[in-house]
């Protein structure tokens, strides 16, 4: 009989286990795949070992003239850069392993089901053996849509549209590549093919990129790929693929374009079906299982965590879940609060923003004030981006100057939206920003700029 059983071992399976196992609680997890989940696999940590290589490539191939340093014959071997990606990600799923084994954390790699209630708490069968624990943690994470367009599911059987799993160990960078979404993943994997050589095609359905982010970073980032090479439509959305061609409806005019491969990055959906759910009446909402800010499900002793809530599908929050719905199980005082998640796009130069942006603040109601300071009064970015248009927005609330939301464009955004969530997670007013000692000479010194 175990304490904890956890469906998934994706960064809120291995995280919760850690964490229970460390606190005494006798835990099972149960993967199909391999540890580390989407995340480690094929998310997170695959593309930025390619975008890694690019932007050496992109610097040698012709950036670092800028810099006055010139190099000749420069080539990117993309089966190398698989072959490294893959070492990486070894050696991280390794560590995932050690670390479980360490903990004492029992794991059993198989497909899991959830099978009833017991006695004492709930049963679940992987591979015809069944488990009993008296607590339950679904955390099967999310899989990539692929929804009813037309030949679609063909074009994928048949492997010329791929998914996020599949693009990340392309054997060959194809002569050109269609993007059907410009969000998160479709920009990530522009930036790489588009380095790498390919003819890359953007289709997004809105009439911006990257989703929500900053409508006036994602105008830049916009102009920033354009430039680069990328080709977009917007306001477009496909209706078709073949094998070599995608249809897309825009201004009322239907469109067909030939392309190699084609990049399937439209959203994400949590996993939730075939996991035995219903067998114990586990609620779910729009396919994603709902949980309230304590990770627990509608079914006492259950919980859930990671991409499977559906509420934010980010890595982070999905450690950060893990760690609160354990501390609950264990009987500490605990709670997820997603008012200060951070998000980053991994493009080249990188997009990174916390709370609210300047729209999504008015249109919850607030009376907003915006303090926004170009990169370049940062010397160290000056020293270091040649020609570069990076920006740094601070969104507060008029009167209290309570900080509301930062977003920033520019390298290594994803490092200093770090200290700017810490800000934002404590209700920092502008005063408390302008009160913070950064390191000089550092890009981050902009953040605290910009509040002045
Ligand atoms: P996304 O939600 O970021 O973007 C999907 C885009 O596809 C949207 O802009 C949408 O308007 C567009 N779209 C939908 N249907 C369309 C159609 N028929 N034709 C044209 N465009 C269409 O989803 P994405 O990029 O697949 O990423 C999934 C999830 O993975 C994200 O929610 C994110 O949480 C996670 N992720 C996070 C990363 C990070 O934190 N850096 C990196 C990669 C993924």
């Amino acid at each position: 009989m175990y304490d904890l059983m956890i469906l998934g071992g994706g960064p809120a399976g291995y995280r919760a286990a850690e964490v229970a196992a460390a606190n005494g609680m006798k835990t099972l997890v149960i993967e199909k795949r391999a540890l580390g989940g989407v995340c480690l696999n094929e998310g997170c940590i695959p593309s930025k070992t390619l975008l890694h290589s690019a932007k050496i490539y992109d610097y040698a191939k012709g950036g670092g003239e800028k810099y006055g340093v010139y190099a000749e014959n420069a080539r990117l071997d993309h089966a190398y850069v698989i072959k490294r990606k893959d070492k990486v990600v070894k050696t991280l799923v390794q560590g995932i392993a050690y670390t479980l084994k360490n903990h004492k954390a029992d794991v059993v790699y198989a497909e899991a089901k959830i099978t009833g209630r017991s006695a004492e708490g709930f049963t679940v069968e992987a591979e015809g053996k069944t488990y009993e624990g008296k607590k339950l943690l679904i955390a099967t994470g999310s899989e990539a849509l692929l929804p009813p367009i037309n030949g679609l599911h063909d074009a994928y059987k048949a492997g010329y549209a791929l998914t996020n799993r599949e693009i990340l160990s392309l054997e060959k960078v194809p002569a050109s590549l269609c993007i059907i979404g410009g969000g998160v993943i479709g920009l990530e994997m522009a930036s790489y093919f588009c380095s790498a050589g390919s003819k890359v095609t953007v289709v997004e359905m809105m009439n911006k990129i990257a989703g929500p982010t900053d409508s006036e970073i994602s105008a830049l980032l916009l102009d920033h790929y354009k430039a680069k090479g990328v080709t977009f439509h917007l306001g477009a959305k496909v209706t078709a693929l073949t094998d070599g061609s995608v249809t897309f409806e825009k201004d009322g005019e239907t469109v067909t374009i030939e392309t190699e491969k084609a990049l399937v990055s439209i959203g994400r959906r949590a996993v939730t079906k075939e996991i035995g759910l219903e067998s114990i009446g586990v609620l779910t909402e729009r396919g994603a299982v709902v949980t309230d800010e304590q990770m627990k499900t509608n079914v006492p002793g259950v919980f859930a965590a990671g991409d499977v809530n559906g509420k934010s599908m980010l890595a982070h929050t999905a450690y950060r879940e893990a760690e609160v719905a354990v501390n609950v199980m264990l009987g500490k005082k605990d709670r997820m609060d997603y008012s200060a998640v951070p998000a980053v796009i991994y493009t080249n130069p990188e997009s990174a923003s916390v709370g609210e942006t300047e729209e999504t603040a008015k249109a919850k109601g607030y009376d907003v004030e915006v303090k926004k300071l170009s990169m370049n009064y940062s010397g160290r970015y000056l020293a270091e981006n040649e020609g570069g248009k990076g920006i740094c927005k601070v969104v507060y609330e008029k009167g209290t100057e309570r900080l509301l939301g930062v977003a920033m464009l520019g390298n290594p955004a994803s490092e200093i939206i770090v200290a700017a969530t810490e800000m934002i997670a404590r209700e920092d007013r502008m005063v408390d920003l302008q009160k913070v000692i950064f390191p000089h000479p550092t890009v981050g010194e902009v953040l605290r700029e910009t509040a002045f």
